[in-house]
Formats: C-alpha cells, sequence, structure tokens
C-alpha cells in the first residue's frame, strides 16, 4: 500500500488515478476545489479509511496548509500534480488578456511547482514526485500549433521542473513530468483515443516503477520517454 496525493482529483484523469489508486488499496489524499462533488462521495463511500478529500485551490497561496493538516505525519510514497486547464479557447497570442495568461500559467506551471516545494519534505526518501505535463509542452516535439497558449504553459511546468532537478534544494525524489495520452475527458473532449482509466493504468505504472529511481524525466502513460 502506497500513500498517494493527488492535486486536482474531482473529475477526468485526476478522478480515475484516485479510483485505480483505492481499487490496488493505497492511501489516497484527494486534493479539489469541491471536495462536494458526487464523484469522489461515491468514492468515500466507498473507501472511508482510505480516501481524504481534502479542500484546496491549487492557486491559493496558502494551500499547503489544508493539506499538511490533513496528512498530520503520514510520508508520501507518491505526490502528483494532476490539476490543469486548456486555458482561453481562442489560443492566441494577440487577443490574451493578463487575467488569461496569469491564470493559465499559474495554474498549469508555477502553482503545482510552489505546491510541490512547499511539500516536498512530506515526501519519503526514494517516492516519486510527478505533473501532469502534456506532450504540447515539448519544445522539440513541437505538437502545440493548434493550443500555442496551453503548450507554453506545459513547457513552462517542464522548464519549471528541470531548473528544480538540477538547483540546490532539489529533494531526495524521483521528479517525472507525465504525458497522458490523449485521454477522454472535459478537457480531452470524446474524439480522444484513450478512456480514462487506460490512463490511469498507465500511469500508476509508470509512477511504481520510479519509486526508489533517481533523476527527472519526461514520459508517456506508456513508460515511452519524450524529448523535453
Ligand atoms: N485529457 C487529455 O487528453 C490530456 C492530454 C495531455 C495532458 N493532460 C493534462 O492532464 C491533466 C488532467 O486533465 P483532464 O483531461 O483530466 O482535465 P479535466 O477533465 O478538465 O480535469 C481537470 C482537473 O483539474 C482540476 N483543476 C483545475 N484547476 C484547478 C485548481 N486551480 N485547483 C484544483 N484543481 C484544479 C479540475 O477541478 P475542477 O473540477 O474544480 O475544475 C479537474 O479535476 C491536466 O493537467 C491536463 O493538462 C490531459
Amino acid at each position: 500500500m502506497h500513500n498517494v496525493l493527488i492535486a486536482g482529483a474531482s473529475r477526468g484523469i485526476g478522478l480515475g488515478l484516485t479510483r485505480a489508486s483505492l481499487e490496488r488499496g493505497d492511501r489516497v489524499y484527494a486534493v479539489a476545489r469541491n471536495p462536494n462533488g458526487e464523484a469522489l462521495a461515491e468514492l468515500q463511500r466507498q473507501y472511508p479509511e482510505r480516501l481524504i478529500v481534502i479542500a484546496g485551490d491549487l492557486t491559493a497561496a496558502d494551500v499547503a496548509r489544508p493539506i499538511e493538516a490533513a496528512l498530520q505525519a503520514q510520508a508520501l510514497d507518491i505526490l502528483l500534480f494532476n490539476a490543469g486547464i486548456m486555458g482561453p479557447q481562442h489560443q492566441d497570442v494577440a487577443q490574451a488578456t493578463p487575467d488569461e495568461l496569469a491564470t493559465l500559467f499559474l495554474t498549469n506551471a508555477v502553482a503545482p511547482m510552489r505546491l510541490a516545494r512547499q511539500l516536498a519534505g512530506r515526501v519519503r526518501l526514494g517516492g516519486v514526485i510527478a505533473f501532469m505535463s502534456s506532450q504540447m509542452g515539448s519544445v522539440a516535439l513541437a505538437r502545440s500549433a493548434e493550443m500555442p497558449l496551453y503548450g507554453a504553459s506545459k513547457a513552462a511546468l517542464n522548464s519549471l521542473l528541470q531548473s528544480w532537478d538540477r538547483s540546490a534544494e532539489r529533494p531526495q525524489a524521483c521528479l517525472l513530468a507525465l504525458h497522458p495520452g490523449w485521454v477522454r475527458t472535459d478537457m480531452g473532449g470524446d474524439q480522444a483515443t484513450l478512456d480514462v482509466a487506460t490512463s490511469a493504468a498507465g500511469l500508476l505504472a509508470s509512477l511504481d516503477a520510479h519509486l526508489d529511481a533517481n533523476g527527472c524525466h519526461f514520459l508517456d502513460y506508456q513508460q515511452q520517454p519524450l524529448p523535453w
């Protein structure tokens, strides 16, 4: 059994990861802006002992506080930042407002990294700290022509992760940027090739495979490396 924290667990891939972790026996700390949603409530009824739901918006400066309180003395094996947004529908640098840009880059890049640094001490030696990135964040692949603002926000996340990896404050954990595949969620849409359960199972296998491992890696849900 692992202790897993999933930030952004209310729906989509985060909810799928929460369900898959509970099904295999993990204790899951699920952070959600709306902790009273029906999907999490149903899981709470099924797993009252092992699911701890924490109310928190990742972009709030003090979100670490309720998380620390819920963790008590428990060390984490896996700390996963899943929450993300697409940004404005237009995806146009010329039209984007300061508010749109601030929300996008704060949510997808700065807030998860800030919270990761605050919570890193709660991850056990040899644990994994992972961030839901996207292949669209790969500068080398250059696949974000249709979603340039979203791609840039995930590239920013990847860049912050690489900077952390090379910094004096680097934690004693394996660092991962993950691409979940193209998944049928509110964000991925109906035409996406993967269902949530398949992506979540692959992502969990990737996380497990990097327990007690080293380095900083960019991988897809099938553990295939992606170029930064
Ligand atoms: N679906 C894909 O094909 C795909 C592909 C590549 C990468 N990704 C990445 O995978 C992750 C999950 O995507 P998804 O498809 O599951 O998206 P989704 O269905 O739109 O779900 C997004 C999740 O993030 C949460 N969230 C957003 N902003 C938050 C905040 N400030 N604080 C707390 N939670 C917040 C949402 O919570 P609320 O319910 O409160 O809004 C929701 O649980 C994202 O990082 C996304 O960029 C997805």
